[in-house]
């Protein structure tokens, strides 16, 4: 099989940073999974002991914790250098951390907080905790979302999630301005994300078979899938060289493969291996 990588592909400057981070702090712990792919969580804590804290009552007393970089909640990052007298090292992506300043600010100023993005996703979460009036923070998926919505203000401030699409940012910013006098847009859209969808983009026009690896829970992976299957049917998501099934190969002769912004280059070149053996 012969095999075609994107020009683009994997580790985002975030994700390298906080690995880079991770590993100058052995014996420490991350709050919440350092970045989204289970095998570099698990590397880190073999070759250096970084363990894993999922809620804050499992942090003792003085421990060092690593805060992902999709950030966390400002209460709780309050808690763990206040009540817990943790030494906090902040590997938040510098990227989240702006959307997390623009909604405490702008909130400060009697906007109306408006996050384009996934509620459930972590760096969502912690995005909208900065914001000064909780009940004032909106979060929606889509411009279907705005109708359900009642701001407080006149005054709307928004951001996005750094992984989301910038048509869809821009369908909700039109809505928006339609109904309110005053909307200050903020592009917090991450480009790392993008340079990886444009390359899988063209890459996957030109493929016969599309390999995506990355974390099953991981939203930038998802979308890279969801954009090669635009042009090839035959694109899989997969987070390691054991996931591949031979079948997905039979009749096919060329195969690209691209990685989303949390795949560690170890685990790129073992499935190349083993896409090339095919
Ligand atoms: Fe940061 Fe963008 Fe990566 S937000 S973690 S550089 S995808």
């Amino acid at each position: 099989m012969q095999v075609k990588l994107a020009s683009s592909y994997g580790f985002c400057f975030g994700v390298k940073r906080a690995i880079k981070i991770a590993e100058s702090y052995e014996n420490s712990a991350t709050m919440g999974p350092l970045i989204h792919n289970q095998n570099e969580i698990d590397r880190l804590k073999n070759n250096f002991n970084v363990g894993l804290y999922n809620n804050l009552e499992e942090v003792k007393k003085d421990d060092t914790v690593i805060i992902r970089t999709h950030g966390i909640p400002k209460d709780d990052l309050k808690n763990l250098k206040k009540n817990k007298a943790a030494k906090v090292i902040n590997a938040t992506c510098p990227f989240v951390t702006t959307p997390q300043q623009i909604v405490k600010k702008m909130s400060k100023e009697n906007y109306s907080i408006l996050i384009f993005g996934d509620s459930t996703h972590p760096e969502v979460k912690g995005v909208k905790s900065y914001g000064e009036d909780q009940e004032d923070v909106h979060v929606v998926m889509s411009v279907k979302d705005l109708n359900n919505i009642k701001f407080k203000h006149d005054k709307i401030a928004t951001v996005a999630q750094t992984t989301k699409k910038k048509e869809v940012y821009l369908e909700i910013v039109n809505a928006l301005i339609l109904k309110n006098k005053e909307v200050r847009v903020f592009n917090t859209i991450c480009d790392a994300t993008f340079e990886n969808q444009d390359a899988a983009r063209d890459l996957s026009k030109e493929v016969d078979v599309m390999i995506v690896i990355g974390g099953k829970n991981s939203s930038n992976t998802k979308q890279l899938q969801a954009i090669c299957l635009e042009n090839c049917p035959d694109s899989y998501l997969i987070e390691n060289s054991k996931e591949l099934n031979s079948n997905w190969f039979k009749n096919k002769k060329i195969c690209g493969i691209t990685a989303g912004a949390s795949t560690p280059d170890w685990i790129i070149q073992e499935v190349v291996n083993q896409v090339e053996k095919i």
